[in-house]
Order: structure tokens, then C-alpha cells, then sequence
């Protein structure tokens, strides 16, 4: 269990964890879980299969023998979970996690954001994708109002964990008006907003190229009103590319996993809630590391079995996206985590 520094096929060590603590959420995005997919037949996780805390942690512990130090929790939304601070609290104790993040839709930060802080959870990113109620009542599908987001953004940062992150998928014709409102909004609060390409993840969402908006024509556009300048990366491998603002105000970042895609420098691993281990955002199917921990493996085998599954991995999905790729299953990413 000492060794550290498992690499897959392409050189590419393990570095990164996201968690999926659930795969429930309180909106219905309509890129990510439609209501016509996920109505009320969907049949989501029964508790007993979901990992429990305990289990989670265990798991970490492992991974983080391995060679990670990043962890971030997601869903789903995580903070339905119930006790998720409990968890943090958990995984705040294991000394290698220099980072612990979560990614959440805000809808319960405010009230849950201290509580967070004091488990020892570093820094929160948000999804919101846009300022106006009527857009983004349109995507979330339940009707929730933009001014609860800020308040849970401001009360994250009142409580230290901010700079806050934002992120906003942007899709066409649906909120390319939210760029340049999030741009102006945001810019000078210290939080830095992200502009994400639309991805086909899932088979639900009915995604399209033309529904894309090229992370080129996102930065043109906050060029020509605010003017910006590229920074470098703040870590090997970070998805976002770095903007500042010209005049000091703050800076954005752009995901471009479509037309731009970084799987060369991925070391991401992802857990679902259940327990399956998707060495891509773009898997068809997992491994199960829920009946190893179950059925009385040690922590040396499931080290070693973790690390034969990295050692075969050789996914660079969005590098290699095509007509074929396309027609693939794959899984949703409200089961898998962002
Ligand atoms: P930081 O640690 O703050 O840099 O966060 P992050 O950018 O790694 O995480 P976040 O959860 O905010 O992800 C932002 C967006 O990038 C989401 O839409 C993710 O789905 C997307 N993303 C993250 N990791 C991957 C990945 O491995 N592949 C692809 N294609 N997209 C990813
Ligand atoms: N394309 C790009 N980003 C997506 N997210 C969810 N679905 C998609 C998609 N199809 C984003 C969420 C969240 C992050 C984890 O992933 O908005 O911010
Ligand atoms: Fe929920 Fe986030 Fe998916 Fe929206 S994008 S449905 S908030 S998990
Ligand atoms: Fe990593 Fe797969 Fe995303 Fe490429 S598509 S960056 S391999 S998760």
C-alpha cells in the first residue's frame, strides 16, 4: 500500500477524485436530468445501494495511495445527501487531501455553507446558468429564483470558502445572453465565473454540435466589451483556461472540452454513488468496487485491483469524439458526477 503513482496506458497518473454521494437533485436541468427522462417512474438509488460514509472514506483513504490529493464531491446534487457534512468531516482528516471541494446548484448552500467550513471543506463551485429568473427558471425546470444562488455564493464566502467558483454551460439559442451578465456581475467580487461547451454526456439531454457554443466565440464576446488577456494554468492538468481582465478586475476561465478537449493531462477518476469506478466522463460502464468492499476484500487487493484498472485505462473520449463515439451508451451524468 506504499507505492504512489499508478500511470494508465497514456502516461496519465492518478491525481483527482470526484464523488458522487447521490444521484438526486432538487432541479431538473434540462441539459442534464429532462424531466421527461427523469420523472417521477425514474427509478434513482435505494439507500442500501448508495456507499455509506464509512465506505467512502475507506475508498479515499485508497485512492489517495495512489497519489491523489484532490477530492470534490458532486451528484446529483450533494448537498441533498443527508449529513454530507459529516462526510467532509471524514475526509477532511486524511492528511494527503490537500484539496476538498464540492460542486453544487447552491439551492441549500446558504443554510449549509458554515456547517461546511467548520468539517473542513476548502472551497465551493456553483452551477448557474444565468442571472435572469426567466432563463434560468427555464433550465433548472422547477422554478427556482436566481436570488437564492447569490445568497448561498455570498454566504459560501462570508464563511471562507470562496473565491467562489461559478460555472455556466452554455448552450445555444437557450442563455448565450448570461456570458456578458455573469462576465459584468461577477467581475470585481473576487469569484470567478466559468463558461462551459455543452457536452454530450449522457444519451437524454439530445445533444447537438450546433447546440454549442465554441469557448472562441465566448471569449470574443467578453473581449469586446471587456477586454481580457490569458493567463496560464494554476496546475498541470486544470480543464479551465485562465482569463484576466485587462484593467485587474478579476479573472474568468473557459471549459472547452468540445472544441478544445484536455483528456492528454486528465488524471481524474470518478466514483458513482453506488460504488462503480469510471476511469471517463464519457464511460459506458464501471467497476464495481462496492462488492469488493463488501464482501471482505482487504485494502491491499483493492489498491492493487484499483490500480490494474487505472494501469488499463486508455480513454481520451472528448479527443476522439465521432459519429461512431456518438451512437455509444454511456452513462448520465447525474449518476456518474461531473
Ligand atoms: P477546479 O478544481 O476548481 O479547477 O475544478 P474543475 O474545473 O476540475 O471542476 P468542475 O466540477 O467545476 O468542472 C467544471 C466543468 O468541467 C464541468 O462541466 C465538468 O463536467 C467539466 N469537466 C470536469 N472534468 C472533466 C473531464 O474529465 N472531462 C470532461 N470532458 N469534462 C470535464
Ligand atoms: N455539458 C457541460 N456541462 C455540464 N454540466 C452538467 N451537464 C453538462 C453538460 N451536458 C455541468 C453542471 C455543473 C458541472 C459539474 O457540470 O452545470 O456545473
Ligand atoms: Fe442537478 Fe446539477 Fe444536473 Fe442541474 S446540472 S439537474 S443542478 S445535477
Ligand atoms: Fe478525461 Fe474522459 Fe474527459 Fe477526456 S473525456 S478529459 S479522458 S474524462
Amino acid at each position: 500500500m506504499t507505492e504512489r503513482g499508478v500511470s494508465d496506458k497514456l502516461g496519465r497518473p492518478l491525481r483527482d477524485l470526484r464523488i458522487s454521494v447521490t444521484d438526486r437533485c432538487n432541479f431538473r436541468c434540462t441539459y442534464c436530468m429532462p424531466k421527461e427522462v427523469f420523472g417521477h417512474e425514474y427509478q434513482f438509488m435505494e439507500r442500501a445501494e448508495l456507499l455509506t460514509f464509512e465506505e467512502i472514506e475507506r475508498l479515499s483513504r485508497i485512492f489517495v495511495s495512489h497519489g491523489v490529493g484532490k477530492v470534490r464531491l458532486t451528484g446529483g446534487e450533494p448537498l441533498i445527501r443527508r449529513d454530507v457534512d459529516r462526510l467532509v468531516e471524514m475526509l477532511a482528516r486524511i492528511p494527503e487531501i490537500s484539496d476538498l471541494a464540492i460542486t453544487t446548484n447552491a439551492s441549500l448552500l446558504a443554510s449549509k455553507a458554515q456547517r461546511l467550513k467548520e468539517a473542513g471543506l476548502r472551497r465551493v463551485t456553483v452551477s448557474l446558468d444565468a442571472l435572469d429568473d426567466e432563463t434560468f427558471s427555464a433550465i433548472n425546470d422547477v422554478g427556482f429564483p436566481v436570488a437564492r444562488v447569490l445568497e448561498g455564493i455570498e454566504e459560501a464566502a462570508q464563511v471562507g470558502l470562496g473565491p467562489v467558483k461559478i460555472n455556466c454551460v452554455v448552450k445555444r439559442g437557450v442563455n448565450e445572453h448570461a456570458v456578458l451578465d455573469l462576465a459584468h456581475h461577477f467581475r470585481g467580487t473576487g469569484h470567478i465565473v466559468r463558461f462551459i461547451e455543452y457536452m454530450d454526456v449522457g444519451t437524454s439531454n439530445g445533444w447537438r454540435l450546433d447546440d454549442v457554443v465554441p469557448a472562441r466565440e465566448i471569449v470574443t464576446k467578453i473581449q469586446a466589451e471587456m477586454p481580457i488577456e490569458p493567463v496560464g494554468k494554476n496546475y498541470t492538468g486544470e480543464v479551465a483556461e485562465r482569463y484576466r481582465y485587462a484593467d485587474g478586475s478579476g479573472e474568468i476561465g473557459i471549459i472547452a472540452s468540445v472544441t478544445q478537449p484536455f483528456c492528454q493531462a486528465c488524471t481524474r477518476a470518478r466514483l458513482s454513488a453506488d460504488g462503480k469506478l469510471f476511469t471517463c466522463l464519457f464511460a459506458s460502464i464501471g467497476h464495481d468496487l462496492r462488492a469488493l468492499l463488501r464482501n471482505g476484500t482487504s485494502d491491499e487487493e483493492i489498491h492493487d485491483e484499483i490500480g490494474r484498472i487505472w494501469g488499463r485505462r486508455d480513454d481520451r473520449y472528448s479527443e476522439i469524439r465521432s459519429s461512431q463515439t456518438e451512437s455509444l451508451p454511456r452513462v448520465e451524468m447525474s449518476y456518474i458526477g461531473g
